[in-house]
């Protein structure tokens, strides 16, 4: 039964990885990454949340930025390693974690990371920025950032077994913007402390459209109400074909995945550390 577990849980997530793969070089190749990493020109470290397949380090590493990359999902980050590797980008890979299974639910253990890579040039590890103390404290330990960014946030269904998400509450299958929601406060908490003063925090997001400008603004707002960061512009751009295109990808996988076939819009949320 704990293998089954086991093995359910690394086939989701080898499925997710292979999705967000073709959607990532769709996003890729029509440019949208470049768009995203232009509002960090100047800002030389970046802590990303969320590797992905790789392709938002990809375009940042070209336009001569280094990068820490947090990923929850191992598959995720090999995929990434690997996608780096055929561009002859080397990365260090810290894989920490380890599923332990109870009843059909899972808790994710994840070590401590021992080693002072703080400022290599691309460094992929594995980590839960909802709850994870040792990765915390890890990122604590080095030198703060010039910019943390989280794009496109996202994850599998499955993690709906895990007791983290049962502890905040959350269902990703039920209620996707609620889980991408709360990780983004928790990229507010940690871009409170990461963050050098000056350095940049920015959310790339799919919104229905540029009219809600004002709300996502205050939204924002208020959640770094209580921190040193002050949301200072919103941009946006128009994806209708992209994310149509991203749409086609969702509905031809394996993955049940909920259509928010509204979305056409990106938006870029940039708050500034005082
Ligand atoms: C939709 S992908 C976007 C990846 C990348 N930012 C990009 O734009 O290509 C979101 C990634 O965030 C990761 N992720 C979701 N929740 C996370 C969490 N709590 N901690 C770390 N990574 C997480 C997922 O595993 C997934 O690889």
């Amino acid at each position: 039964m704990r293998k089954k577990n086991y093995e359910q849980l690394k086939k989701i997530r080898m499925e997710y990885a292979s999705m967000w793969n073709s959607k990532s070089e769709i996003i890729y190749n029509t440019g949208f990454y470049e768009w995203m990493a232009d509002f960090l020109d100047g800002y030389e470290r970046v802590l990303e949340i969320g590797s992905g397949a790789g392709y938002a380090a990809k375009a940042l590493i070209e336009t001569g930025h280094s990068i820490v990359s947090i990923d929850e999902n191992p598959e995720c980050l090999r995929l990434a390693r690997k996608n780096l590797h055929k561009d002859s980008i080397a990365s260090v890979l810290i894989e920490r974690g380890k599923s332990i299974f109870d009843k059909g639910r899972y808790n994710i253990e994840y070590d401590e990371i021992a080693v002072n890579i703080h400022n290599d040039k691309v460094v992929l590890i594995e980590g839960d920025i909802v709850e994870d103390p040792h990765l915390a404290q890890w990122l604590r330990s080095g030198e703060q950032f010039d910019a943390i960014i989280c794009w496109l946030i996202g994850t599998h269904f499955f993690r709906d077994s895990s007791e983290t998400l049962k502890r905040h509450g959350l269902k990703v299958r039920e209620k996707p913007l609620a889980y991408r929601r709360f990780v983004q406060g928790k990229v507010y908490e940690l871009a409170d402390a990461l963050l050098r003063p000056g350095g940049i925090l920015q959310i790339v997001d799919k919104v229905n459209s540029d009219k809600d400008s004002d709300i996502i603004f205050e939204n924002h707002q208020s959640r770094a109400a209580d921190s040193f960061l002050k949301i200072e512009e919103i941009h946006y751009k128009y994806a209708a074909d992209m994310v149509s295109k991203l749409h086609s990808v969702e509905a031809a996988g394996n993955l049940d995945v909920k259509q928010e076939s509204d979305q056409a819009f990106l938006a870029s949320i940039i708050s500034k550390r005082k």
